[in-house]
Parts: C-alpha cells; structure tokens; sequence
C-alpha cells in the first residue's frame, strides 16, 4: 500500500478546479499530496487522460509534481478531457485523485462564425447604454456553451436568466493586441425552440474615461458585441450562432456610465432595454486574432460588507460608514419613493470635517445616481462601474439605516494562500491593510489606485509590490495575463510604457524600476510559483528591456539624465514635488540596469540559453564596476547618502569589497538612528530597507523601523485608523486633515512592499528554490514581538512557520508540505534540513537580555529602546527637541562620543536653563 493520501485532482496551467474555455492546448498539471508518511518521496506519476471516450493513463518516473507537462496530444478547440492522477514511491501507488476536467476553448480565429456588431444609431458616448438582442431558434441542448466578448462591458441574459456570475467582463488587457473572451456553460439556461440572448453592453475600460488627461474612448467610439453559441444534441451535432447583421439593439435604463463617474440608471424603464426605438446592428470588422482565453480568474464579487454606521455630517448629509476602505459599489434597499424622485449616491475613502473628502478622487466623480421607479421597495445597485471608498453619501432615499446598505466588494477572484500573524495587533492591522490594498488594486489590472482618476497599471507600483501579492494570492494567472499586456504594449525599442495596459503612451519611457517590472515580475512568478514557461515567454520582453538601457547607458556603463520617477514619494519630498528624494535618479537608475541584466542573466540559465546569459552577466558585471566607480567610495559611502542608495547597494550586491559591503551596513544603520527609526524611503527603498538592516545585523533597527508609529513609518497610518495602506506615508497627516499634494490616495499598495519581508524575514518562511519546492526557514525575532507566524499555501501545499520566544526559549513550529524539503537556520544552530511534515525546536531565545549593560556610546543610547524613550521624553518636556525625530538629528553627529557626554553634546549650541535638569534625570542612565 502506497505511504500516501490520494493527490488533489489536478489544476491546469494556473487555474483551480476545472476549466471551461481554456486557452491553453496542452495544459500543464499540478497536485498537491496531502499527507504522507515520513520516508515518502515521489517517483513516478501516472496521469489518466479521458476526452471522446478513450481513457489512456501516462507514466512518467520523476518527482515533479508542480507544472508537469500534459502527457498527450494537444487539445483541440472545444475539446475537453477528464484528467485523474496517482503517484507512486519506492513502494507503491497512491489511490487516484477526483477527476478534474479541462475543455479548450476557440483556440482559432476561423472557429468563430459569429461577427462583432455595435448598434447603428443608438449607443453614442453620451447615450445610454444599449442592450443587443439576438433570437434563435435552437433544438433541445445536450451541452451549451456561450463565448463572448466586448468592446466594452458586457453582462450577458440567456432566456431572461444571468450568464455567469463574473462582473466587469472581459476585463481589462492591451485590447488592440489582445482581447479576453469567456466561455460558459449554459446548457441549464437554454430551451428548444426559441431563445434569446440580450447583452448590455458598457464604457468601461474601452471607451470610458481613462486616465488622469480626461481622455475617453481611448480604444475606440463604438461598443461592439462578440458573441457565438454553440449547442451540441442528443445525437452529437453541433448548431453554431452567434452576432450577425440580424441582432437588434435598444436602450437600457442606465444613461450613463463610467468607472471614474459612475453611473445614472432610470429605474422606471425596463433595466433591459425592451422599450422605445429598436435599431439595427453594423458588423463591424475587428481583427479576431486578438482574441485570448483568460489565464487567471475573472472580476467577480468577493464580499459584501455591511454598514457599521449612519451618520449626519456637518452639513446635514447622510453618510455610510463601511469600516473598511474597500472597491466596488453599494448596494442600498429603499422603500416608497415617488417614481422618478433622484437617489444621489457619492463615495469617498475619508472625511473631512466629517464631510466626504472628495478632493483626493481629483476629477472622477464617483457617484451613483437612481431615478427610483416608484414602490414598496427596490434595490439600487450599479453594475458598470466601480468606486474606492469607505464612507458613501446618500441624499434622495428619505431616512437610511445600516441594514439598508452593503458594500458589495469587487475584485479579480484571486484564491488567498499567504497569511502573518504576530504578538502586536497593530502590525497585524497593518498586514490586513496590506491585504485589502492588493483586493482593491487587482481589479483585472495590477493598478497604482482605485478610486481617482487613474487605477492605472503603474509598472513601479507592481514592480516592489509582486513578491507580497504573490505570497498573499495565487496571482499566477492574473500576472502571467499582465505580462502578456506588457510584451505586447512594449515599444520596439524595449522601453516599457510606465503603465500597462499603456494608455498614456509617451513616446520613450524608459524610467528605472517602473520599466524594470518587465525583468523583476517573471522572475518573482518563477521564484514564487516554478513556472518556467513565464520566463521563456518573457525572455524576449525582458531582454529588450535591458537592451534598451544597455543602449542608454552606452560607453560609460552608467544610466544617467533623462526622465525618471527616482525614489518616488521619498518622506522628506515636499508634498507638492514627489520626484525630490534624496537619493540621486541616476543612482537609482544604474542600480536597476544591474538589477535587471542579472535578472535576464538568471532566467536565460534556467532556460538553458548560457551563451544569453553569459552577455547579461558581463553586462551586469561591467554596469556594477562603473557603478562602485562612480558612486562608492573606498570605504562604502554612497552617492547619495541616502537609506534607500545603501539598500539598494546592499541587496543588489553593488560593492565591490567587505569593507565597503561592512562600511555601508554601518553607514544604513546609522541613518535609521539619524531618522529617529522613522522610514526615510520611497517607492524604491522600502522594500529593501529592512532586509538590508538584517543583512548587516541589523535585526533589531529593523524591528524599531518597522514598530515605529509616528509619522512617517508603516504604523503611523494604523495609528490614524487606516484601513488599506496608503499612497503616501502621510496621505492622512498627524492633525487629521489631507495631504495636500495633488496625488493622495488612501488605497496604493506600493509601500506595503514590507509585507513580503513579515513573511520571509520576520516569520521566515521564504522560497529556496522555485515555487517552494525548498524552503528557507529562517525566522529572525527581534525586540517588540514575542511571537510571529506565517502560513502559505504553497504549490506543494501549506507550509507554515511559528515563532514564539518567552525570554529564555524561542520555540519554532514548522509544517513542510508533501513533495517539498526545508532549510532550517535557526539562531544560534547549525543549518539542518527537513523533510515534509510537522517539525519543532526550542533554541535559546536570540533576544533574552543577560544583565543590562551601561551604553558605551551614543549610539548604544539609541540602540536601548527602554534608555532612549526616556532621552526623547526628558529631552521633550524640557523643551529641547520637538520629537524623537528632531532629537535624534541633533544627536547624529555624536554617534560615536562617549554616553556619559550626551547631555554636553545636546547643548553644542549653547547654554541652556534646562541643562542641569537633564544632567539630573539623564545621567544615572548613561554612566556605568
Ligand atoms: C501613481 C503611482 C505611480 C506614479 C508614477 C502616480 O500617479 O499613483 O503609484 O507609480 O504616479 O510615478
């Protein structure tokens, strides 16, 4: 008898479960192996394939498990098969799994007989929104299936009933390149004889507004429809209709719609349409060779979150209150208006003055507007758009209580594998916010924000944050589908456009770590998930990347001038000049070229391509000796001497020798004390500023930086109530009132980047090897928690790692999954490695605290978490220094001095009433 359970049933390419329309015609599979008994280790699988009615089982000898190829011819379109694994060890085969099955979809252009059609008159830009009707006549349906697309939204009804629960169809890609189409199964909806499809049809991405320059129909002026459905009889044959010339269009009762506006809706007519002038449909002609199948799950409604509360704002309106900034729309029951009486719903993601503050949505709109049909009651609910907000204002529905109103969440159906707990509640709310800002910003597009006018898929922004994502949700399809975006919105001269889908198109953007995405992202999927198909179908995107900046850095090996984004929203920039971070751009600049060309070196070697890999690793080698050239000193300062410059050196491995690596270890720590432990990074520093502190021994600046909760630092939100991670460090500032740069969003994911370090650092539990097959276990605990743990659902199955230190004993619980090895390092012992299965230690705990020890020096003063908050509270209540910030800065230049001299060092300036005082309360504290 096999040493294990039965395998999952087997998932296909990204996909969980089974698969309708796939476009993929020999779909890679995975399992995960629940439990196993200890010497278990896979070696061989057998895969029992059924499509028509031959069933063949496969055996292939390996102890691959994630990924592995389909055993046998490709599927043709339509074609579906019923797929069943077993593995087997040394000993014997497992039972089988449940079956899962995979059906292909139009995999060809030419299997499309239907043409795209858009109404001939109706459906203008500032026309309502038109519902396209077709009528057929069908015979009794074995199996149905519908595939459609729009240029538009679109939400399709077959005989009076919803196809699909999926919203915001077909999503959002690179429509010109590529197009999503959707397949659904409906033969439940479909009758014999007469039947009718009806669409409505919506802006949305295509032809709404987009963009922070007001432009609409960016991708055209005319919605169009796509749809074929295909009916298969009793007897197997195969009726096929779809868009013609004979479909029909009318009006809805939604007059308007937009993402960033919203959307009016007359409740008194017909939603479908069914009324007033019928107009004829235009075939119009679209290249159907843009047509792909999804790679990832659809935009569907996750959640529904109900009111916390109503409340009267100063002025007199009625305000929601969802406790939670989130995306979607509301849905808002109410009862006996007069027909036509106009229900307003506004949205916003903060107050201000306890009114809605709308300033930071810039020129979107955001607001819902309902002319009620008149009755007992009715539901007022939009579908063709989507609003980022917490709180919504509701004028026209009469008195409103909480139970009238849902927050109806909405987002890409991404599967959660990634969880961190820990000791400290706030650090905790922080990675819920970091959760909430990745639902909001993965509305089918990895975007920068989703309530103003832009949700854009900011390249930076995905860039820093793809390793949290990918920890937290499975984001392989939806980040395999955004790549594909990217290499085809990729200029022929590999820049890559600062957003993707790119509706800004600039004529050259080339912009360090906003351009890198196209490098660092199929890395990060391979790292995280072990697909290398993503980096042979990246390859060409990511080295025409680095072409492009090998070509701009030219002879010098150094990429400087031009325009760049820099260490974007560095804290000390002025809220209006988000560009003026202290570390130089063109710093930032050849540092990514490094970056990105050992990246391309890395993923040509998985791929076999060495002689490719071997041009991008001189070319790496060659921009890192200019680098330490022109911008390392012989004892490891930098050009700038900034935090995020030293991160960057740091990890990216751009100094040349120990003693500059030990030097500017030294030199980053010694700017968190500068900064009083406040972040002093932007976009591009802070996902590396901690690990950086880590790798040169700095565990326990790290934990101050990341425990810190005034202003700026990753706590300092949860501190003012938020809910999502914000935009900026200080989108909300210490006094309750907005931001008053012209970008404040209260919804960016950008900045929780750190999250990804709480996994692999904090908790520890990182990947060694491609898609966890082994894991780095290496938890590093540090004052300020007593306990942290991480769990993720890895391709192998759930990992997790669980720390808890009591002062004496640091005790570590580890689960392996089934097919996976870990490599242990835990403090203080010799490196060891573990198979699957349930594991723990108890070490000496790394943070116990032996006799107190006297500081030598003033930077052993900063280093005293209990000694230093007394410096800064005496220090402040003498008047001396406004905050632990200011109080550190004039500290810094004494670093080095004697403890005993700090009082003395304080006064530098001069003579000062409060110097005794201080020398009495101080100096117990600072001699021995
Ligand atoms: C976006 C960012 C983006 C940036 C470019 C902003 O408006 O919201 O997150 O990366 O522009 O620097």
């Amino acid at each position: 008898m096999a040493r294990c359970s039965a395998p999952s049933a087997p998932r296909f390419e990204h996909h969980d479960g089974s698969v309708l329309g796939i476009g993929v015609p020999a779909p890679r599979l995975s399992w995960t192996v629940a439990e196993a008994d200890a010497g278990y280790v896979q070696t061989a699988y057998e895969v029992e394939v059924t499509r028509a009615a031959a069933t063949r089982v496969f055996t292939v000898e390996t102890a691959d498990q994630v990924l592995v190829p389909w055993p046998t011819e490709r599927l043709g379109s339509r074609e579906a098969a019923r797929v069943r694994v077993r593995v087997r060890d040394a000993v014997d085969w497992s039972p089988w799994s449940g079956p899962s099955t995979v059906e292909a979809g139009l995999l060809s252009p030419a299997d499309w007989a239907a043409s795209f059609v858009s109404p001939r008159s109706l459906a203008g830009l500032q026309a309502p929104a038109p519902v396209l009707r077709g009528r057929f006549d069908l015979p009794a349906a074995a199996v149905g299936r519908l595939h459609l697309t729009a240029h538009g939204l679109y939400e399709a009804r077959l005989n009076g009933h919803r196809v699909g629960d999926e919203v915001l169809a077909p999503g959002w890609t690179s429509y010109s390149h590529r197009l999503r189409y959707q397949t659904h199964d409906v033969t439940d909806l479909l009758r014999e004889g007469d039947n009718e499809l009806e669409v409505l049809l919506g802006n949305g991405w295509f032809r709404g507004r987009l963009g922070f320059l007001g432009e609409r129909g960016l991708y055209g002026d005319r919605l169009a429809l796509l749809a074929q459905l295909e009916v298969t009889d009793d007897a197997g044959g195969r009726h096929v209709v779809g868009t013609d010339g004979s479909w029909t269009a009318t009006e809805s009762g939604v007059l308007a719609d937009d993402l960033y506006d919203g959307q009016r809706t007359d409740l008194r007519r017909p939603s479908w349409g069914g009324d007033g002038v019928v107009d004829a449909v235009d075939v119009v002609p679209v290249d159907l060779s843009v047509l792909v199948a999804p790679d990832g799950p659809p935009v569907r409604v996750t959640q529904t979150v109900p009111a916390v509360a109503v409340t009267r704002s100063p002025s007199g309106a009625t305000i929601l209150d969802f406790g939670q900034v989130l995306v979607g729309w509301v849905r808002l029951e109410v009862r006996g208006l007069a027909a036509g009486a106009e229900v307003v719903v506004r949205h916003a993601e903060v107050l201000q003055d306890g009114e809605l503050g709308v300033r930071p949505l810039r020129t979107a709109r955001a607001t819902d507007t309902y002319l009620a049909a008149g009755g007992a009651a009715e539901v007022l609910e939009p579908s063709l758009t989507f609003h980022g907000f917490r709180y919504a204002e509701v004028t026209g529905a009469g008195a409103v209580r909480a139970e009238d109103a849902v927050a109806v969440v909405v987002g890409s159906d991404l599967r959660r594998t990634g969880w961190f707990s820990c000791s400290e509640p706030m650090l905790e709310r922080f990675h819920d916010n970091v959760v909430w800002g990745l639902r909001g910003n993965t509305v089918d597009v990895p975007t920068d924000c989703p309530q103003r006018d832009e949700r854009l898929g900011w390249t930076g922004d995905i860039q820093v944050f793809s390793p949290t994502a990918a920890f937290l949700f499975d984001v392989g399809g939806f980040l395999t589908s955004w790549l594909a975006d990217l290499a085809a919105d990729q200029l022929p001269d590999g820049s890559v456009p600062y957003v993707v889908p790119d509706v800004l198109h600039d004529a050259a953007p080339t912009a360090a770590a906003w351009g890198d995405a196209a490098a660092v992202v199929p890395w990060v999927l391979y790292e995280r998930t072990g697909d290398t198909a993503v980096l042979a179908r990246q390859l060409p995107s990511m080295r025409g990347w680095v072409d492009r900046l090998d070509s701009l850095a030219g002879e010098s090996r150094l990429w400087a001038g031009g325009f760049q984004f820099g260490d974007w929203l560095d804290p000390t920039a002025p809220p209006d000049d988000p560009f003026a971070a202290k570390t130089a751009p063109d710093v930032v600049a050849t540092a990514h070229l490094v970056r990105s060309a050992d990246l391309v070196a890395r993923a040509a070697d998985v791929l076999g391509r060495h002689d490719v890999a071997e041009h991008y690793r001189e070319l790496a080698g060659a921009v890192r000796e200019a680098f330490a050239r022109e911008y390392v000193t012989p004892a490891g300062r930098l050009l700038s001497d900034a935090p995020t410059a030293y991160a960057m050196a740091l990890q990216w491995d751009l100094l040349p020798t120990a003693g500059q690596r030990a030097g500017a270890q030294r030199r980053l720590a010694d700017l968190v004390r500068a900064s009083g432990f406040h972040i002093d990074t932007g976009f591009v520093g802070t996902p590396l500023v901690t690990d950086a502190l880590v790798g040169g021994g700095g565990v326990d600046v790290a934990y101050r930086l990341l425990l810190q909760t005034s202003c700026p630092s990753w706590l300092y939100p949860v501190t003012m109530g938020a809910t999502t991670v914000w935009e900026r460090w200080d989108s909300l500032l210490p006094d309750g009132s907005i931001n008053p740069g012209e970008m404040t969003s209260f919804n960016h994911y950008a900045l929780g980047a750190v999250a990804d370090w709480l996994h692999r650092v904090v908790a520890g539990l990182a990947p060694a090897a491609p898609g966890y097959r082994r894991l780095l276990v290496e938890p590093r605990p540090g004052a300020g928690l007593t306990s942290a743990g991480a769990r993720h659902h890895t391709p192998y199955g759930e990992a997790s790692v669980a720390w808890e230190r009591d002062g004496e004993l640091l005790t570590v619980e580890l689960t392996v999954p089934v097919g996976a090895t870990a490599t242990v390092r835990l403090p203080g012992q010799d490196e060891l490695t573990v198979s699957h299965g349930s594991h723990r230690w108890q070490v000496p705990d790394p943070c116990r605290v032996s006799a107190p020890r006297a500081p030598r020096t003033v930077r052993d003063v900063f280093d005293d978490p209990a000694i230093w908050a007394e410096v800064v509270s005496v220090t402040g209540a003498a008047g001396i220094a406004a905050d632990e910030a200011a109080i550190a800065k004039r500290l810094t230049p004494f670093l080095d001095a004697p403890a005993g001299e700090l009082v003395e060092r304080l006064f530098a300036h001069g003579p000062h009433q409060a110097r005794d005082l201080l020398i009495k309360q101080l100096q117990p504290l600072l001699t021995p």
